[in-house]
């Protein structure tokens, strides 16, 4: 059956993934704005709503950039590897090239890499990215469905909107570096935990503790000062409400789609923070004068 037309949307499955809070976030974004970052990519779901004019995207998994760095190139060669590995879709193929994806992917090509980084995100369990202390991604299969696997046109899409992104692979401190007055950022960082009992989230080899989203806060007020329009998504806790004190903040309800317990799934509440340079709310904060 032909696949029906698309937009653009995410090409891997990921957690954390804002589909869902699309509505939310498109209402407060800027109308007018220079470029858009998005420092904290993952599935990049809202940069393919906004299908902003120019963009920059970064993620801390250099796996997932080089994947994306691949579909701008030239999506063809990394469609025609996808569907081998849909065609030969398996327990036992998803091992195998689990195995071969983490001993040799750096000798492989491009496309190739890309095609595996794909398909390990499609047919492994729930779309999670993990890593074991020695780096190597350790997800099990996951039992999805061979038709998830190769979807060309979402890969073309992809392609056509990534004509207008920079891709960097690091730290999202890096990418911000060139974030100018009119810009508009948006952060989606690992989200702080919900309870007591959640641990912080860990999506590389390195995770993004209490101090990590301290020094966030203080790099979001800082692209404020500069005149740089920032969105933030993150868990509605105490602790978040309290380190970005001065900003405009909503509560909004999300569907949570991916998490491992499926008695965590359902709505959760998300809060979403704005701040927009020369507003009264910023300009209050007494960090900001
Ligand atoms: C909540 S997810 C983003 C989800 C994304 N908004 C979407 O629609 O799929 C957070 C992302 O931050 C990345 N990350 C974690 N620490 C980072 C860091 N220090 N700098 C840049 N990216 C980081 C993770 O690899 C992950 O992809």
């Amino acid at each position: 059956m032909a696949e029906p037309a698309t937009t653009a949307g995410p090409i891997v499955k990921w957690v954390g993934g804002k589909t869902n809070l699309l509505p939310a976030l498109l209402a407060r974004a800027p109308a007018k704005y220079g470029r858009y970052f998005e420092p904290f990519a993952g599935g990049a779901a809202l940069f393919f709503a906004i299908a902003p004019e120019r963009a920059v995207l970064g993620d801390i998994n250099r796996d997932l950039i080089a994947t994306y760095a691949a579909v701008k190139a030239d999506p063809e060669p990394v469609i025609t590897r996808l569907r081998r590995h849909a065609d030969a879709h398996s327990a036992e193929h998803y091992y195998r090239v689990r195995d071969r994806w983490n001993t040799g992917r750096a000798t492989w090509s491009r496309p190739a890499a890309a095609a595996a980084f794909v398909y390990l995100n499609k047919a492994g369990f729930n779309g999670l990215f993990r890593v074991n202390r020695h780096g190597l991604f350790n997800v099990p299969f996951g039992r999805n469905a061979k038709t998830s696997i190769c979807k060309p046109l979402v890969l073309r899409a992809a392609h056509a909107a990534f004509a207008n992104a920079a891709f960097r692979a690091g730290d999202y401190r890096t990418t911000l570096d060139d974030a100018e007055r009119d810009d508009f950022v948006y952060i989606d960082s690992p989200h702080v935990p919900r309870s007591k009992t959640a641990n912080f989230t860990a999506y590389s080899a390195d995770s993004f503790g209490a101090d990590a989203q301290r020094e966030l806060a203080d790099v979001a007020r800082q692209l404020v000062r500069r005149g740089v329009q920032v969105v933030l998504s993150n868990a509605d806790t105490p602790f978040v409400r309290d380190l970005y004190k001065g900003f405009a903040m909503d509560r909004v309800s999300c569907r949570r789609a991916i998490n491992s317990d499926t008695t965590k799934r359902g709505d959760v509440d998300e809060l979403i923070i704005v701040g927009k340079p020369g507003s009264r709310r910023s300009t209050d904060d007494a960090y900001l004068r």
